[in-house]
């Protein structure tokens, strides 16, 4: 059963037919109008599979694999003609009872841009409040996390990447068309073959390799490593434990693995990229934990949400659709004691970049919106850092144009009590500034220089050399992206 492929002829077939029927992200949502398309999104399946009693190809395909329902064997022969029984034998469609059959595998389109692909992945868990506890290799379709690294991914041409924990294969498909060569890796053989066939339906290369982490890719570096890797901070489990998100390591060892690892398979330049999970251990502060992986490479962490050891195994619990089974609160007790013998107060959520050049790590915390897909603004941000001059007072900046200044204070007071500057792209970033810093931004037109700016300010306001006090600031200001020089 592991070595099935797509066979090529099949994989013309099968494409002909979801073109010839619509079975396109386009197609689908016309066909279920808003809402819809809005409840299959929350799991609910009742409004899609009314607008879908037509019967005709693209509702076949819709009822199969979005909605799971059971379809007329009839149908689903007018709609794959002539390869039921090939889906049969491979896994991607079942018999359900007489004369009906339906999917056992998802296969679902996706798009991005003017890009059109579909994609194999095990069945969504959990439609029409069903509570399906998953099986151990489970292999995880599209979801927000993945969504999440395709957006964080820097939009580099690349000669050769590596996607660690392919699962369905999604991150490589993204990056397909702007990386010469793809190795794709997983532990998981069933999550190897659904990202084989997963490429072969979208006619895309991938090297598909199986093996823990960097196992697989010993001796050879990359441009551009992405994970989404399986983080999830669990205790040694007494059952099999689910492979698309817990690897049996202690603690947050798998993400610390992947970052000080990373350096020895990155060519110099080459960036490494992952969505992580990591321990907040009493005591002692994540940011410098998360510094320690990544020794002297350039590298930035941001912790984008923080949840304390109740809402995190509660979080976990419920994705693994265990919420009202009995051993619910046996696993949640067992769960949080352990959490607590680790030490672990809260669980840090959020990203790790590394760029393989030298440098430090800066970790922070910045759980507001941004703007997405956030992977140019982080390409920019690593520029500024690196490329920051150590003398600043020589450079003529000028401020970029998506700041605006919010100030707030007493109705009729003079002065605001408060400045705040605010980008509106990238990371959206928001500083508090004071009147001079205020004043020094809104002089950076490009004329003057940082030093003969700050020598203006300090005589109109007869204080002394602002210098070695807001030289600091600006450099802030300079990485965050609201000066450019
Ligand atoms: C959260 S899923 C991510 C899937 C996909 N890359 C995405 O972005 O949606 C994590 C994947 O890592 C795989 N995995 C688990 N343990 C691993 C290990 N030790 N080394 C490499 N991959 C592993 C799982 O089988 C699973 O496919």
């Amino acid at each position: 059963m592991e070595e099935q492929e797509l066979a090529a002829g099949l994989v013309d077939r099968l494409r002909a037919a979801f073109e010839a029927a619509a079975y396109t992200v386009e197609g689908v949502a016309a066909r279920l109008d808003g809402s819809a398309n809005n409840a299959l999104a929350r799991n609910e399946t009742t409004l899609a599979f009314q607008r879908t009693a037509a019967g005709d190809s693209l509702d076949t395909m819709i009822r199969l694999f979005l909605l799971q329902r059971a379809v007329p064997r009839d149908l689903v022969e007018k709609a794959f003609p002539g390869d039921t029984t090939e889906l049969i034998a491979l896994g991607i469609l079942r018999e359900a009872g007489r004369h009906q059959l339906a999917a056992a595998l998802d296969v679902r389109p996706y798009a991005e841009d003017d890009r059109q692909w579909w994609v194999i992945a095990d069945l969504t868990p959990g439609l029409d409040g069903r509570r399906e506890p998953m099986r151990p290799d489970y292999v995880l379709g599209i979801a927000p996390a993945s969504l999440s690294l395709v957006r964080l991914t820097v939009p580099i041409k690349a000669g050769k990447a590596l996607d660690i924990g392919t699962g369905c294969g999604i991150q490589a498909l993204h990056l397909a068309d702007r990386v010469g060569q793809i190795v794709a890796t997983d532990v998981n053989p069933r999550a190897l073959r659904l990202t084989r066939w997963t490429a072969a339906l979208n006619r895309v290369e991938l090297e598909v390799r199986a093996g823990s982490l960097y196992e697989p890719v010993a001796g050879e570096q990359f441009d551009l490593i992405v994970s989404n890797p399986p983080y999830v901070i669990a205790p040694p489990a007494a059952d099999a434990r689910l492979t698309y998100r817990e690897t049996g390591f202690a603690g947050d060892a798998v993400v610390e693995q992947l970052v000080r690892q990373a350096p020895r398979h990155l060519t110099e330049g080459g960036w490494c990229q992952l969505l992580a999970n990591w321990t907040c251990v009493r005591g002692q502060d994540w940011r410098e934990r998360i510094a320690g992986w990544t020794g002297d490479r350039s590298g930035w962490a941001v912790q984008r949400e923080q949840l304390d050891p109740a809402e995190y195994v509660e979080l976990w619990l419920r994705d693994a659709g265990l919420q009202g089974r009995p051993e619910y609160t046996s696993r949640y007790d067992a769960w949080l004691r352990w959490l607590d013998e680790q030490q672990v107060e809260a669980i840090g959520m959020g990203w790790i970049n590394l760029h393989n050049v030298a440098g430090s790590m800066d970790a922070e915390e910045w759980p507001y919106e941004i703007e997405q897909p956030i992977g140019p603004h982080v390409l920019d941000r690593f520029e500024r850092v690196e490329g920051l001059p150590a003398e600043l007072t020589g450079l003529h900046l000028t401020m970029a144009e998506d700041v605006v200044q919010e100030t707030a204070g007493q109705p009729g007071a003079e002065d605001p009590a408060t400045i705040v500057l605010r980008r509106q792209r990238g990371m959206r970033r928001a500083e508090q500034v004071d009147t001079v810093l205020a004043g020094f931004v809104g002089a950076c037109d490009g004329e003057l220089s940082v030093g003969q700016i700050l020598d203006a300010l300090a005589s109109l306001l007869e204080r002394d050399d602002l210098h070695a006090d807001y030289l600091p600031k600006i450099a802030g200001l300079i990485t965050e992206g609201f000066l450019h020089y």
